[in-house]
């Protein structure tokens, strides 16, 4: 990032909403020059959305998804506020140790995992692991001894905006096997885990996959599993193109379903990676081209300097609709295709649902996209086309 002289005329360009007056990230991005895209986020607007989602689960312990936003100082935040964490990889791992976790604080989620990094892991005290199959109780079994697994079943996620399923997970059909198979192990089964899928918007939604791993778990209690760990993952929302929930007022219908359906459980931890990290930050990006394909076309094109690859992968099939702060906003708007600067023809962000932006949008315009702490800087690539990655500024 270039931070220059507070930039008083681009500032007053950029229409700031009343409303940022509170959000730093806004403030910071309004008051300065940046000569490349740059995710500025906000460590107080992530501590505060922390207490707003402990406010909300209670009991249940926050394990923060690494993966939206591995920004060392975020970590250090949340390491303060007594946090766990969700590690997927060694790097992870290291990174959160290196910020002051303890491997009681970080539980192993990935449900596919190195050997080596499992054994690295066991080194360094963790005990909490996921599995979803055979090969992977094996490795843990092997690798380490010991361990606390809860098993990953796969749930129907269709209400999610970004869902994760398929690929992690073990089929409800499967699991009890597959706890039988992990006491046979000499695997301690603890619990279970799901993910509900990423950006699930109404909290409601949550009920009929609560009901499956309800069912489950009263079955691998009646099997004479010791089922002690109830592992809720993410799915906690941000407000993109459409307002959702607050976090508190969300987890705490989460959390009432939960009970309804649990009653007491000894260890109930929740994974917020979006809904923890998302509203804390914004991109600061440039216009660099608008272009029409004929005379009459009726599509205008707005290609940005960021794009599917250096930050903004989430539109892969305009899943996440962000927000697009302009200066010319109040103005009249056109319908636009988005793009972004790659010679990939794949880097087009939303098409099908083209989106709406000032006609007077030009070459130069700084345009901020808002609320994107979560999965932007992680998805960046390192220089596709050599286009810079995103730059990070954690403020
Ligand atoms: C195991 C696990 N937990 C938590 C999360 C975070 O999900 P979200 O960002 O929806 O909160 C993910 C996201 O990929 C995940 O894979």
């Amino acid at each position: 990032m270039t931070a220059m002289i507070p930039g008083a005329l681009r500032a007053a360009n950029l229409a700031v909403p009343a409303a940022d007056v509170i959000d730093p990230a806004a403030a910071f991005i309004a008051s300065r020059q940046f000569d490349r895209p740059t995710l500025v986020v906000s460590r107080d607007r992530v501590t505060a959305q922390y207490d707003a989602l402990v406010a909300g689960l209670g009991e249940a312990r926050i394990h923060y998804a690494v993966k939206a936003n591995p920004a060392p100082e975020i970590i250090r935040a949340l390491v303060l506020k007594g946090a766990r964490f969700d590690a997927a990889s060694r790097g992870e791992i290291e990174l959160c140790l290196s910020q002051g976790a303890t491997g009681a604080d970080i539980s192993f989620g990935n449900t596919i995992k190195k050997p080596a990094d499992i054994a690295y892991a066991h080194a360094h005290g963790i005990t909490l692991f996921a599995a979803d199959s055979e090969a992977e109780i094996d490795k843990l079994a092997a690798h380490a001894p010991g361990a606390r697994v809860y098993l990953r079943v796969i749930v129907e996620n269709s209400d999610a905006d970004w869902p994760l399923s398929r690929k992690f997970g073990c089929a409800r059909s499967a699991m009890l096997p597959l706890m039988d198979y992990a006491r046979g192990a000499g695997v301690d089964v603890a619990g279970l885990s799901f993910h509900v899928g990423s950006q699930t918007r109404n909290p409601a939604s949550w009920n009929p996959v609560l009901d499956q791993i309800a069912a489950l778990w009263t079955a691998g209690r009646e099997a004479g599993h010791d089922l002690r760990v109830l592992n809720l993952g993410g799915g906690f929302p941000a407000t993109y193109e459409d307002e959702v929930m607050g976090a508190a007022r969300y987890a705490a219908e989460v959390m009432d379903a939960v009970t309804e359906r649990f009653g007491t459980v000894p260890y109930i931890m929740a994974e917020p990676g979006r809904g923890l990290v998302a509203e804390a930050g914004h991109i600061v990006a440039e216009v660099l081209l608008v272009s029409r394909k004929s005379a009459d076309d009726l599509h205008r094109w707005v290609y940005l300097d960021i794009g599917m690859f250096s930050g903004l992968a989430e539109t892969m099939g305009e899943a996440i609709r962000y927000r697009i702060q302009t200066p010319h906003d109040g103005g009249e708007t056109g319908a636009c295709i988005l793009a972004g600067p790659s010679c990939d023809s794949a880097d087009i962000l939303y098409e099908q649902r083209p989106i709406n932006l000032p006609t007077a949008l030009a070459c130069g315009d700084r345009v901020v996209i808002r609320n994107c702490g979560a999965y932007t800087s992680s998805y960046s690539s390192v220089g596709f086309n050599g286009f810079p990655p995103l730059d990070v500024v954690v403020i």
